[in-house]
């Protein structure tokens, strides 16, 4: 009897070494759910049982997941993260949760996140970054994330969202966004438009404080008049790339004596690029030149001769007149006969 009982437990304990709950945890069968909360875990514990659906892991020390840190539990669907240490996600650490639904990873130290983490993860939920170091998101997904419907990053170093990031969630109905130093400037335009339309379709968020720049700190963005909010001048065009900066400064140095050196010269800058990238060598500017040269000598030859045809009409004028005025003054002087020599031309006006 007390033999039996022993192989009974000892059986009991194989079990459930063999079905899996880690050591530290408490495994709940009915609901497959795993508490490993506050159970001063570094890392995941090994063991989980592969139907789990529930993971709490919160309150512990876990600074890092490796590649792939879930494999043993593809059907997870809450991950609990929240209250460790981790300070970076590697994109692959998700890797397999194709039925992830929920993920916390509030209270960490995270810092950034890429996109690529985002597409492991196609059937999330809810994701809640809240109450980390993060200061940069990616500025867009790539592929919409179609089922995402709540997003938090509340209580982060953010300045700036970037409206494709937003775009790139399609279904979202709940953005937390509170405690963050957003900077107001004229890149959180888009943002600001896309969260008036977000609201007047029902969406629900706390809104966006400005941290700066002083104008608006502590102002609701959303509260910001539009006349009061410019967009974004256009983008100063790129520096040419330096075998460009130096033929054109070359060429200015041959025309001008002279480097272009200010960003005002920006415009020079973008006119010699284009030339350059269509006449890539210094013969066919020369060749230009001598175009240039052409048409201008032209110009001014054909001034100067539409200025002496004029000057010559104009003789010819004076002179058929003159002639027509001394021919009736010597036909008049005939007439009179014997008349001194002057006389005609008293009779010309004077
Ligand atoms: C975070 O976890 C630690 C244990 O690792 C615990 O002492 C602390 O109370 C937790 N903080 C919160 C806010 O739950
Ligand atoms: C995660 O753990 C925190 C406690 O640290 C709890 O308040 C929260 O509801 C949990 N979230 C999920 C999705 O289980
Ligand atoms: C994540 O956990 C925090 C507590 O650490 C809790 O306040 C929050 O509601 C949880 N987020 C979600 C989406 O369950
Ligand atoms: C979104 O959720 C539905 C229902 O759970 C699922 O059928 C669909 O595949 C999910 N979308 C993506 C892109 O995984
Ligand atoms: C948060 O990040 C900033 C730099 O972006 C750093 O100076 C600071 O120490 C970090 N804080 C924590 C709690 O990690």
């Amino acid at each position: 009897m007390k033999g039996e009982l022993l192989l009974l437990s000892s059986m009991i304990f194989l079990l459930q070494g063999a079905c899996g709950c880690p050591e530290k945890c408490f495994c709940h069968s009915s609901s497959n759910s795993v508490d490993c909360s506050h159970r001063g875990l570094a890392e995941i514990p090994p063991n989980l049982p592969p139907e789990t659906l529930t993971l709490l892991l919160q309150d512990n020390q876990i600074y890092q997941l490796p590649a792939f840190a879930f494999r043993t539990v593809p059907r997870l669907k809450t991950l609990n993260l929240s209250n460790n240490s981790l300070s970076e996600l590697v994109p692959e650490a998700f890797h397999g949760l194709q039925h992830l639904e929920v993920l916390n990873v509030t209270q960490n130290s995270l810092l950034s996140l890429e996109s690529r983490l985002f597409h492991f993860l196609p059937q999330l939920r809810e994701l809640d970054l809240s109450s980390n170091n993060i200061s940069h998101l990616p500025t867009s997904l790539g592929e919409p994330w179609e089922n995402l419907t709540v997003f938090a990053v509340q209580q982060n170093q953010l300045q700036h969202l970037s409206r494709e990031l937003l775009e790139s969630m399609p279904r979202v109905r709940l953005l937390l966004l509170q405690n963050n130093l957003w900077k107001c400037n004229c890149h959180l335009l888009g943002l600001k438009l896309w969260l008036e339309k977000f609201i007047y379709e029902g969406g629900i968020t706390d809104g966006i404080v400005c941290g700066s720049p002083d104008t608006w700190k502590g102002k609701d963005l959303l509260k910001i008049p539009h006349e009061l909010y410019q967009p974004c001048p256009p983008p100063p065009p790129p520096l040419p790339p330096p075998e460009l900066v130096f033929s054109q400064a070359r060429q200015h140095d041959s025309e001008q004596g002279e480097l272009p050196k200010s960003p005002e010269d920006h415009n020079v800058g973008r006119h010699d690029i284009s030339e350059c990238m269509v006449k890539p060598k210094p013969r066919p500017a020369n060749l230009r030149h001598a175009v240039a040269t052409v048409v201008i000598t032209g110009v001014v030859c054909g001034i100067v001769c539409l200025m002496m045809l004029a000057a010559a009409i104009y003789g010819c004028t004076y002179a058929a007149i003159t002639a027509q005025h001394h021919g009736r003054a010597s036909a008049q002087t005939s007439e009179s006969g014997k008349m001194g020599g002057k006389e005609p031309f008293d009779s010309l006006p004077a």
